[in-house]
């Protein structure tokens, strides 16, 4: 089969490698993909978010599958857009992409079906919003309506924060028509837990759960990234908390989609807070986490075409879908000053000598013509190591990403020590 995925990221070049190892697959392309990832697909110079180009040259270059992973695409109906022209792809529909794609929408959805998540109240007038955020118990989360690089969410210490949280968004237009709409909900406490899970909108099965370190400094402080490190699985999901969240989050969330004539097929992640009070929703992603992905799938254990196809064509139930025992750990090297300001074009040095021991999956780098790899965005590399346990995959990565070396390398000393805490 001729398989073509969507995107440039790690995500994407974790995903390219695993489909590599199927037998189905006889040619692999990526669009755009990056530096690393033109060692494992032919790249396709294409933005992810030009769906109607990639759709036309799937259907002239004659295109078995296509895999979607990006937002974007998805929320602009690309896996649609292919089907018009006859071509199968994994991920959800436009229509059910608005899971993540609307704030409000997957609110509602909860409230209406009854799953558990933050009390909230979702406005479109700025005035009411105002009104609303001025007497709101205090600690309290603002979030942009739709898409926002996972930037669009303020946790504000007080209502004057508050305040000026909704008069950015909703007066000042920091994040565009995205914060038109705001919604406002009570902050929430507890370990939070990734699950991807595979689905064809009616059985499902979740993939090895995982921790993303979300903050660019050590002891989570510092600003909020795209994610500096991975590890999976999560000890705060025992079996007890995973038979909670299939019973009263998983099951009921895909009864719901059902219900809402949007059936949801692709990869569903579940952003998850174990609280006091139980497993709750924080949020939905319409697709694979970055850089929760280049932790999840070095474990999974059976072909991923399959499992995808069969999310497509409604015969999930019946699918070997496997992860082995062990754990694994993705630590991310990013540019300097990443999440802000970065330089790039810095050769990359030392990316032989970490593979002998290590995956690395390249999220920003660029091959020059004389093929050395430079830097060419804020995440620069993921290096994941798997291992029988947590603390030897931890080792592992970190033994391999000291092998890597850039000018301003960036990147996290403690991924997985709160999950090693867990453990004890
Ligand atoms: P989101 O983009 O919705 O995943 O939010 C980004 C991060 O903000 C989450 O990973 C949480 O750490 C935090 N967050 C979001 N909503 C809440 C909430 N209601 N209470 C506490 N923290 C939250
Ligand atoms: N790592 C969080 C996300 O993919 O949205």
């Amino acid at each position: 089969m001729k398989v073509l995925v969507v995107g440039g990221g790690g995500r994407e070049h974790a995903i390219v490698q695993k489909l590599k190892e199927s037998k189905d697959v006889t040619a692999l392309y990526c669009a755009p993909g990056n530096g690393g990832i033109a060692r494992d697909a032919v790249c396709v110079p294409m933005k992810a978010t030009d769906v109607e180009a990639i759709a036309d040259w799937a259907a002239k270059e004659k295109m078995d599958y296509v895999v979607v992973t990006p937002d974007d695409p998805l929320c602009l109906g690309l896996v649609d857009l292919l089907a018009a022209r006859g071509i199968p792809a994994f991920g959800p529909d436009r229509a059910a992409a608005r899971i993540e794609g609307s704030k409000v929408f997957a609110k509602d959805l909860m409230r209406r079906y009854g799953i558990p998540t933050a009390r909230y109240a979702a406005f479109d007038d700025a005035q009411a919003a105002l009104a609303y955020v001025r007497t709101a118990p205090c600690p309290v989360v603002v979030k942009a309506d739709g898409l926002a690089l996972g930037k669009g969410v303020l946790i504000c210490e007080t209502n004057a924060q508050a305040e000026a949280a909704v008069i950015e968004m909703m007066k000042n237009g920091r994040f565009g028509a995205s914060g038109s709409r705001v919604v406002v909900e009570e902050f929430l406490e507890g370990p939070e837990v990734s699950v991807l899970c595979f689905t064809d909108g009616t059985a499902i099965r979740p993939m090895a759960s995982s921790m993303d370190h979300k903050r660019a400094l050590d002891g989570d402080r510092g600003l909020n990234t795209g994610g500096m490190g991975v590890i999976a699985p999560n000890p705060y999901y025992t079996p007890e908390v995973a038979a909670r969240c299939m019973e009263e989050i998983f099951l009921p969330t895909l009864a719901a989609m059902r219900a809402e004539d949007c059936p949801f097929r692709g990869c569903l992640y579940f952003g998850l807070m174990i609280t006091r009070d139980g497993p709750k929703v924080i949020e939905y992603n319409c697709r694979f986490g970055d850089p929760e992905t280049q932790a999840v799938l070095p474990l999974m254990e059976s072909d991923l075409l399959t499992v995808m196809r069969a999310t497509t064509e409604g015969t999930l139930s019946q699918a070997d879908v496997r992860f082995r025992d062990g754990a694994s750990c993705c630590v991310v090297l990013a540019s300097g000053g990443y999440p802000e300001k970065y330089e790039t074009g810095k050769p990359i040095a030392g990316l032989a000598e970490a593979e002998k021991t290590a995956r690395v999956y390249h999220a920003g780098t660029r091959a020059l013509e004389d093929g050395t790899l430079v830097t060419s965005g804020g995440r620069v590399l993921g290096v994941t190591a798997v291992a029988d346990d947590l603390p030897a995959a931890i080792r592992l990565a970190y033994e391999a990403a000291d092998r890597i070396s850039f000018d301003g390398l960036h990147r996290r000393e403690d991924i997985g020590a709160r999950a090693l805490r867990a453990l004890v």
